[in-house]
């Protein structure tokens, strides 16, 4: 006792916790043969560097003590290093378990006691490991025009002790896999969505405590994705007409002994009360045809039917390296509605995407429809029109005798509003539960401030992006489409990073632009595409360059510009083919800046930026990452060609589009916010340019910009000085603006600024989504700029984190937290008059450098002691701020500034 008591003595008092691979705890079935390993450290002291670490990783968790039997070992490494490692001992084989864990030194060379065990494990590596064969119900279902979901099951015993067991399970179309009565895992919509033809996701999951010795296994299968509707133009069965399954469960016994049991022949198939399930119309139940006990041993079976073969490869199967899809929350209804037209209707609070689970009594043969829609109308009645084509409707028809509970299974909804029909009485708020269904990212990011009513905002964009975010980035999630839509990802996807931790969700999305990606380098318009072909339009296709950007510049992630490098290279290259020598890129088919400002007076004819302008200011924005992107890889001639590329775009961009005294042509606020935010203009014309970019605002009072511009608007006037303009637009609440749709009750943003009128009138049923990120992308400003968490480029991660407070537009206070590889950064600051109370956290393992505005370096005090002088930090007057460089820790920063008392 008295041994250990020493030898902690002579530990560090940090510890090690959070232990991630591949951004995950623990993930089971990865495919990833250098897996990355991160990990966060524990403290009370500040300041903290981690000087070096140590990680071991061993077969079993009793090898790890012994360095004999280690897999891999670092040994001591001298770095600050802890994110994003990668293990570098043998890859692991199929299904095999490592186990891994770390010890880092503190500054005293003190190191801390090992961390507790973390583990990966390795899924199906190769299409020899599946035993399995694809599985259906046979010819019948084909030809069906509705298509009911197949069932699948099988019995088998065990007479051994069980060990271990895990299955490996997918489906062309979704599945939803049952053991002994019970459902598989917690996922949704598995397998996901991917491109099809060429990367098919399989999951894996532990079921080792699910088994007895008697057992039954079964799937149920729908059309999805696969097999579905897909697609504004009424496609079906893009990917193929037949939906099948694949399963294989390996157990492995105590006395070392294993049993492989797999789909095949001897499996039994029938189809039962799901009638008809379809991503975009909805699910028909009948649960009068319910198998009861299907999914349990001593079930007879005798009417099904011995499951057919299926002849497709598997060589496309994949693990997922994405989120899984989950349920994610529960709301209930706040009340019931009588609509004129006499419609029962139920206000769900929230535009929600998911599914309702309903409760109902009734008799046999009943038959309850409930209906989906965002809004009501000008009358308040029930509004679907904006829905176009999808019929979003459940149906369930009642077994009777008793209380029933009906939740579809493979279809989901957008939607706020609820209607019943065929209840035999007024439903009652208890009967309907909202299920919230999206990928399961973890929250990482919150902003509030002084004015509710952008908090609100703040709501909508956390919501628009959980709707959206169901395994792939959507533009929408209730009519016809629900695609993944670049351009709207790609301007959204930095506020994304923010509100929730979006790193394997992307990494898993990007692989598919690999996939999908023309030969000639174009991007298709949404990833996975199922437009076939097409693409190629700028600000959207540049998604393929920006998206895995945003991922390294978050998470420090190299990887993903490693692995996306041939595809994002491709794409500059086409754009390279598109605009020839001349470096402009002129005449080609773009979206342009979609759903600009648009009026019919001849005084301002609407905002519109020409396209090609938008196109070659893409071009030199994305070709100039890519340059940096090729240094951070160590492509050094890449490097110099797209660096020397991107100038020669510039150039041509300046000589073609922007007047000899700075007068951008397109003349609107679009077209300066590329120009000043991609840095296109020449030294001597900036000032003249964002001169022209106020004029217009001020002049016009809103904004003007559509999907391109906008995000980068309010940024834009920050980075010339024009806070105040910026927080008048921000502040507005009259159309156009982000607060209108919050004064009109919205509760996600909506695709256009004026989706529903003060006059309570409808914008083109045609696309009129109030469910559409692409605005939220103010988020990232609100982020960065108001609250002032922002990223250092050079130390990408947050592992030098930017903190600097920007109050303005009257707000007394605003505040950000952000939860980093390293852990939590805060931002938090309030005026009191003209004191500015400003509060920080700087997470263990990265330093920051905070940014006082009006501060006098004399008048700042730190943790309530002077700054100028403290032994805690570097602190300097630069200009009328005070810049002060900080290491780990918490901190409380005040001072007074009369400039405060008159920041608007
Ligand atoms: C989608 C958009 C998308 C656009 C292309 C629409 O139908 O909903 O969000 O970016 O098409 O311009």
């Amino acid at each position: 006792m008295l041994l250990t008591l020493i030898s902690v003595a002579g530990y560090s008092k940090a510890t090690v916790s959070a232990l991630k691979c591949e951004y995950q705890i623990n993930p089971v079935g990865i495919c990833v043969a250098q897996p990355r390993l991160s990990w966060q450290i524990v403290t009370t002291e500040n300041n903290f560097i981690q000087q070096a670490y140590e990680i071991r990783a061993a077969e079993s968790q009793g090898n790890l003590s012994s360095a004999s039997k280690l897999l891999w070992g670092t040994g001591k490494v001298n770095s600050s290093e802890s994110v994003n490692i990668a293990y570098g001992g043998p890859s692991a084989k199929s299904m095999q378990r490592v186990w891994w864990q770390v010890k880092i030194w503190d500054a005293k060379n003190k190191a801390t006691v090992w961390s507790e065990p973390a583990y990966w494990e390795m899924g199906l590596l190769g299409e020899a490991d599946w035993k399995a064969s694809w599985i259906r119900l046979g010819e019948e279902l084909d030809n069906l025009a509705s298509r009911p979901s197949q069932y699948f099951r099988k019995e088998f015993s065990l007479n051994k002790k069980v060990k271990s067991a895990r299955v490996y399970v997918t489906a062309l179309g979704l599945y939803e896999l049952r053991i002994n009565g019970k459902k598989v895992g917690n996922d949704l919509f598995t397998p996901g969505w991917t491109s099809y033809k060429n990367r098919i996701q399989y999951q894996t999951y532990d079921v080792t405590s699910m088994l007895s010795a008697k057992n039954a296994i079964g799937a149920i299968v729908g059309d999805g994705w696969y097999r579905g509707n897909i697609g504004f133009k009424g496609q079906r069965s893009y990917y193929g007409d037949k939906s099948a399954l694949l399963a294989q469960l390996e157990v492995n016994f105590t006395d070392g002994t294993k049993e492989t049991i797999t789909t095949d022949s001897n499996w039994e198939a029938t189809t039962g009360p799901i009638l008809e399930s379809d991503i975009y119309n909805g699910e028909r139940y009948d649960a009068r045809l319910e198998l009861n006990g299907w999914d349990q041993a001593g079930y007879a079976d005798s009417k099904w039917k011995s499951a057919a073969g299926y002849d497709f490869t598997k060589s496309t199967l994949i693990a997922p390296q994405g989120v899984p899809v989950q349920a994610i929350q529960e709301i209930k209804p706040v009340k019931l509605i009588k609509t004129p037209k006499g419609e029962l209707v139920l206000d769900m609070g929230q535009n929600m995407v998911g599914v309702v689970r309903l409760k109902v009594k009734g008799n046999s043969g009943d038959k309850v429809v409930v209906k989906f829609a965002e809004v009501l109308d000008k009358a308040g009645n029930f509004y679907t029109d904006n829905l176009r084509a999808a019929k979003c409707t459940d149906t369930y028809i009642l077994k009777g005798g008793g209380e029933e509970i009906f939740q579809p299974r493979f279809t989901f909804h957008g939607f706020r509003f609820v209607k019943l029909e065929g209840l035999a009485a007024e439903p009652t708020l208890d009967q309907v539960t909202g299920v919230v269904i999206h990928s399961a990212m973890t929250p990482t990011g919150s902003f509030a401030c002084s004015d509710s009513l952008i908090n609100q905002l703040q709501h909508n964009i956390q919501w628009g992006q959980k709707g959206n975010f169901l395994d792939v980035p959507t533009d929408c999630p209730q009519r016809d489409e629900r695609l993944g839509w670049t351009g709207d990802a790609q301007v959204f996807s930095m506020t994304a990073a923010f509100n929730f931790d979006v790193a394997a969700f992307y990494t898993k999305w990007m692989k598919d632009f690999t996939a999908d990606q023309l030969k000639s380098g174009r991007v298709p318009h949404v990833i996975p595409d199922v437009l076939s072909g097409g693409g190629g339009a700028t600000a959207w296709a540049d998604a393929s360059i920006i998206v895995p950007w945003t991922v390294y510049q978050v998470y420090g992630d190299k990887r993903i510009l490693a692995e996306q490098y041939n595809s994002m290279k491709a794409w500059v290259e086409y754009m390279h083919t598109r605009a020839g020598d001349k470096n402009l890129w002129i005449g080609d088919e773009h979206f342009g800046d979609w759903l600009a400002f648009a009026t019919t007076s001849s005084s301002y004819p609407g905002a519109t930026t020409e396209k090609d302008l938008i196109a070659t200011a893409y071009y030199a924005h994305s070709s100039k990452i890519l340059s940096q992107i090729a240094t951070i890889l160590g492509k050094t001639e890449d490097a110099t060609f797209y660096a020397n590329l991107s100038a020669a775009v510039k150039k041509a961009f300046i000589d073609e589009f922007v007047t000899k005294n700075g007068r951008v042509v397109s003349h609107t606020q679009t077209g300066y916010s590329l120009a000043l935010a991609f840095d296109l203009l020449p030294g001597n014309l900036k000032k003249s340019a964002a001169e022209y970019l106020a004029a217009d605002v001020k002049k016009m009072g809103h904004l003007t910009s559509g999907f391109v511009g906008t995000p980068l608007v309010c940024q834009t006037l920050s980075s010339i000085g024009r806070d105040d303009l910026a927080f008048m637009l921000l502040k507005r609440t009259k159309y156009p603006s982000w607060l209108y749709p919050v004064t009109q009750g919205a509760t996600t943003i909506w695709e256009r600024w004026d989706g529903q009128k003060p006059d309570g009138s409808f914008q083109d049923v045609g696309m009129n989504s109030f469910n559409h990120y692409a605005y939220g992308a103010i988020g990232e400003w609100l982020y960065k700029h108001v609250a002032g968490i922002d990223l250092d480029p050079q130390h990408p991660g947050y592992k030098h984190i930017l903190l600097e407070p920007h109050p303005g537009g009257d707000l007394t206070k605003a505040s950000a937290e952000f939860n980093s590889m390293y852990g939590m950064i805060k931002s938090s600051w309030k005026l009191d008059k003209s004191q500015m109370i400003y509060d920080v956290t700087i997470p263990v393992n990265t330093t920051a450098t905070v940014t006082l505005p009006h501060a006098e370096l004399a008048k700042v005090m730190l943790n309530q002691l002077p700054v100028s002088g403290s032994k805690i930090c570097k602190a300097e007057q630069v200009k009328d701020a005070t810049t002060i460089e900080l290491g780990s820790g918490n901190y409380q920063f005040t001072y007074d500034s009369d400039l405060f008392m008159t920041k608007k």
